[in-house]
């Protein structure tokens, strides 16, 4: 799985986004250390707060299938026809899974770009 598929595999998710309030589509993939691919959407809600992001739809359904020890090996993130980073409370939510050196793929300037999470979230908020 290189990171392009990755980024591919995004993209056909976030054609399943419901998001007739802001028409902003996003789709997530992501790879775990098991092997396995998972894939999501963002969901919204006429009441906005209940809204969920794409990542965290994806990250929670890794879990509900793999269960608590699920980790991310890398997560690619993309909306159609937009270019931006995960969200801040996606990247608290990364960051439960994912160690500093996990790359998260998204789009820059038409390309596949990556950051760690390292520095996506420096000092993220541990128990
Ligand atoms: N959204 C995501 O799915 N992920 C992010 O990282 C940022 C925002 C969604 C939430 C909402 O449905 C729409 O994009 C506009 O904020």
């Amino acid at each position: 799985m290189t990171n392009s598929e990755l980024l591919e595999q995004a993209k056909v998710a976030a054609t399943k986004a419901y998001a007739p309030y802001s028409q902003f589509q996003v789709g997530c993939a992501l790879l775990t250390t098991a092997g396995n691919i998972f894939t999501g959407c963002n969901v919204e809600n006429a009441s906005y707060g209940l809204t969920i992001c794409a990542e965290r739809n994806t990250i929670f359904h890794a879990v509900a299938n793999e269960g608590s020890g699920m980790k991310i090996a890398s997560l690619a993130v993309i909306a159609l026809g937009q270019e931006f980073p995960p969200c801040g409370a996606c990247r608290q939510v990364i960051a439960e899974f994912a160690g500093p050196e996990v790359e998260v793929w998204f789009l820059r300037d038409g390309k596949p770009f990556s950051m760690t999470m390292a520095e996506l979230l420096p000092a993220s908020f541990r128990l």
